[in-house]
């Protein structure tokens, strides 16, 4: 991006993030006891530096028999009553870490904008795209952006360990990977952000800023810097917390919802403003104070939700971005390209792009030649 676009993109203000709340991706799987196993070597990715040491090894969670005994427990589907026997468990061993991704504790503070991106360990051409697109690890704008993929484990038996060597082996290329020993699943979620929010404290605790997202949508992370950027009272040091704002709704008690939550789950019939999971960005303050109020709340799988209730338990609040639309670029006629790389050279941020198209779009926007008229 030219410094005058840069410019004019800032003042006009029109930052358009889209988000859509479907995460149909993750399905949810329900599967019996994984066998919980740590890796012989994980120790030795300890730098002998880090001031505080991770237990990698955690005993394997035990499920909360008295679950059970929970009015209407029997007549709840078998993935909820998976995750009641399991919502207690917030530790698992770590299979593959990089504590020194940020330079060490101290030295985070130069981590500008750290991006987190939430990736099962199946989707290896999402991160490779990602890699090579808007996650690309660089100074933008005299800042360091750096990238971080968290994931749990999937499938059992030999696919498990086929897929945890998959991670293992892109891991010892590219150094981007958080990976613990629990089942990567949809209602697995808030775990992993929490997993992740702890892993930040002890490693990258003064990073400025986050993005924390899904590993199918497409951000504008050159954007993102310059918007970032322009929060002259903010460095990182204050509240922040901007996505797409949702409002004024509740748990969905209809069963055939993936988002179901009974009553068993979450008793308010309302849930705090949130920002939706596709995307958001916060200040290295908003996640630490995020995490700490986290431990006195129990687990509610829908994670973005989940973070907007440690919001409001610390009475912060999330914000919209200005132009925020939730159904997509609305375009003026449908003649026109919905993948016109001039509606995206301005986005922060879109949900739901294929990997093929996050890597056209990326190069488009960066043409020197793209041609668009004034918008
Ligand atoms: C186990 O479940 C029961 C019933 O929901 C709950 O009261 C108890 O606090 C749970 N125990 C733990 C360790 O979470
Ligand atoms: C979350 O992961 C743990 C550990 O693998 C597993 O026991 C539990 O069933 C998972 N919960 C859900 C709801 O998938
Ligand atoms: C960030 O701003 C605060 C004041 O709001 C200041 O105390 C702090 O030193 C600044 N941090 C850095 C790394 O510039």
């Amino acid at each position: 991006m030219k410094p005058n676009r840069a410019m004019t993109f800032l003042l006009t203000g029109t930052f358009f993030l889209v988000v859509y709340l479907w995460k149909d991706d993750y399905a949810v799987h329900v599967t019996n006891h994984l066998q919980v196993y740590a890796r012989k070597d994980a120790s030795q990715n300890r730098p002998p530096t880090t001031r505080s040491s991770y237990v990698y090894s955690w005993p394997s969670c035990q499920q909360n028999v008295s679950a059970a005994s929970i009015t209407g427990f029997t007549s709840l589907p078998g993935h909820i009553q998976n995750f009641l026997y399991h919502r207690h468990c917030r530790h698992f061993p770590m299979l593959l870490d990089v504590p020194d991704k940020c330079g060490g504790a101290d030295k985070s503070v130069e981590v500008f904008l750290l991006l987190v991106i939430k990736s099962s360990p199946e989707n290896y051409d999402r991160r490779e795209v990602l890699r090579k697109t808007w996650a690309n690890e660089r100074l933008h704008n005299g800042v360091w952006i750096r990238r971080i993929f968290i994931s749990g484990t999937a499938g059992a038996g030999f696919e498990k360990q086929r897929l945890n060597k998959l991670l293992e082996l892109e891991y010892r290329e590219h150094n981007d990977i958080l990976q613990w020993d629990f089942h990567d699943s949809f209602y697995n979620l808030t775990l992993k952000q929490i997993l992740f929010l702890e892993w930040m404290e002890r490693n990258c605790p003064q990073a400025r800023f986050l993005l924390n997202g899904d590993d199918d949508v497409f951000a504008n992370t050159d954007n993102m810097v310059d918007y970032l950027q322009s929060q002259k009272n903010n460095n990182g040091s204050k509240h922040l917390f901007a996505g797409h704002l949702i409002q004024y709704v509740g748990p969905i008690r209809d069963l055939r919802s993936k988002y179901y939550i009974p009553v068993q789950v979450h008793k308010s019939d309302s849930y705090p403003p949130y920002c939706g999971g596709g995307g958001f960005l916060l200040s290295g303050y908003t996640a630490l104070v995020i995490y700490k109020m986290s431990k006195s709340i129990t687990i509610l799988p829908i994670d973005d939700v989940y973070m907007g209730i440690c919001l409001a338990k610390a009475g912060l609040a999330p914000v919209s971005h200005m132009g925020v639309k939730t159904a997509g670029l609305p375009l003026p006629s449908n003649k026109l390209d919905a993948h016109d790389p001039c509606y995206y050279r301005d986005v922060l941020l879109v949900h739901r792009f294929q990997p093929y198209q996050i890597y056209l779009m990326w190069h488009r926007i960066h043409d020197p030649n793209l041609k668009c008229g004034t918008s």
